[in-house]
């Protein structure tokens, strides 16, 4: 039997992305092992969020390349944002590698193989597919990544997705709410929906309110989470909804980029700093208790000191719980890449501004994980820690990750005392501090 190899980079997505091929892949007949060595076909399924993702792909296929010296019939291919992001130019780069697929090609993938056997094979083209019928759903223990809309119409001038990914397309309510329904009696107990606009979610008269109710519904589920929002596409019956059902997490990843209206202006993001400030009020009016992160980017062209105070004072004024923080990258096929290059800001100042960004966050962070000590908090058990195996990790409702003592059972729901908190993990009562787990990287948000 052939056996395939995929290693993921990226967003949740391609998590997701990287399923739906491992099914592909195993209705042809191929076994999806996670031994590199056994394995006659390499995938890396990859993304084109910022340069530096590119870097990291591009030297891990050069080096998987070697491998061909002594396994000639080795087919290697890369998958995912950056070859729909690169397209041909990377055939020059990387001569190793056979086979180069962007987003929508993944039903093809056996003939696509077949095909890059014998020559260097691209499929690069978007719109084509619908997803129907392809099993996207990722599930680690508990836990099920589940693609509710994919694509991107917005544009954000900075960004490469709706170039990587194309048009937004949402899935049927139907088929989420059967994928769903798969995942529970496999034993999932949350999910996260995913979309790169996941709140522009709509098929027919669906709007992302009905699919998040009748999913919230589903026998079994009792947390759901989504990601990523964009702070213009909600509507005000979102919130409210969640406020309702227990099984709805109060837990929003709303990235805002930037806290200066200026710039917001020139991401063509659609609202102002007053906007989006206005939008987490209105979020905390309907769930006082919100976990609230973010997305945000330094150094974007034309950032003057001004604007990065204007971020600085955004971040102090909403007091997220964390974010994901950036230096601006550029990428080739932008809009800020095309028009804005002569006003891009030194790699110098935004590495300064990075990091006195990233420390004020922490400050924050900190004081927000604290707030929980000496409370209980209701966790929803996911492992055993890797770290020590006499405690586990579980997630709390607002989207903290938890250490507690013990192994209860994955999939239940306890209520368990903080002791103390660091700025990224809570810890309860009874962990041995000593044998604690250090925090968890953070997962990387949906690098949309
Ligand atoms: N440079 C830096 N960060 C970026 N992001 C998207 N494009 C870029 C870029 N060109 C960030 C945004 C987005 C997150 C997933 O990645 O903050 O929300
Ligand atoms: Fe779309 Fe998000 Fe990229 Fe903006 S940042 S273009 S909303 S994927």
């Amino acid at each position: 039997m052939r056996r395939a190899y995929i290693e993921t980079y990226g967003c949740q997505m391609n998590v997701a992305d990287s399923a739906l091929m491992t099914h592909v892949l195993e209705d042809a007949g191929f076994k999806v092992t996670e031994d590199v060595n056994e394995a006659s076909l390499i995938l890396l399924n990859t993304c084109a969020i910022r340069e530096r993702a590119e870097e990291r792909v591009t030297a891990r296929l050069q080096q998987l390349g070697q491998l061909k010296r002594i396994r000639p019939d080795l087919v290697l291919g890369v998958t995912g944002c950056m070859p729909k992001h690169l397209g041909k130019e990377l055939l020059d780069r990387l001569p190793k590698v056979d086979l180069f697929i962007g987003p929508d090609s993944y039903r093809h993938l056996p003939s696509l193989v077949e095909e890059a056997a014998l020559r260097p094979t691209f499929s690069l083209t978007l719109g084509d597919e619908d997803y129907s019928d392809l099993d996207p759903v990722s599930i680690e223990g508990i836990h099920a990544f589940v693609p509710i809309m994919r694509g991107c119409d917005r544009f954000c001038t900075f960004c490469v997705v709706p170039l990587t990914r194309g048009r937004e397309k949402s899935l049927p309510l139907a088929d989420v709410v059967r994928q769903v329904r798969g995942a529970a009696e496999h034993g999932v107990r949350a999910v996260t929906l995913l979309g790169q606009t996941v709140n522009s979610y709509h098929h027919d008269e669906d709007r992302f309110r009905d699919l998040l109710s009748e999913v919230s519904e589903v026998e079994g589920i009792l947390r759901v989470r989504f990601t990523s929002p964009h702070p213009v596409e909600f509507e005000e019956d979102v919130f409210a909804l969640m406020a309702e059902r227990p099984n709805l997490c109060a837990h929003i990843h709303l990235p805002v980029q930037s806290g200066s209206t200026r710039i917001l202006e020139s991401m063509k993001r659609g609202h102002s700093r007053e906007e989006f400030l206005a939008l987490v009020d209105r979020i905390r009016t309907h769930l006082p208790d919100v976990g609230l992160t973010t997305d945000i980017i330094v150094g974007y062209p034309g950032e003057t000191d001004a604007d990065f105070e204007a971020t600085l004072s955004l971040v102090r004024e909403v007091q997220f719980d964390s974010a994901f923080m950036f230096r601006y990258s550029p990428r080739s096929g932008t809009y800020a890449y095309r028009k804005l290059r002569d006003e891009e800001v030194p790699d110098a100042v935004s590495a300064e501004r990075l990091e006195s960004l990233i420390a004020e966050q922490e400050r924050i962070s900190l004081q927000r994980y604290r707030r929980w000590e000496g409370r209980h908090v209701e966790v929803l058990v996911e492992t055993v820690s890797r770290r020590n195996p006499l405690n586990s990790v579980g997630k709390s409702d607002d989207g903290k990750t938890v250490i507690l003592p013990g192994t209860p059972e994955p999939g239940t729901m306890v209520s368990v005392p903080i002791a103390r908190a660091t700025s990224h993990t809570l810890i309860a009562e009874g962990v041995q501090e000593r044998e604690a787990a250090p925090d968890p990287a953070p997962v990387e948000s949906i690098e949309v």
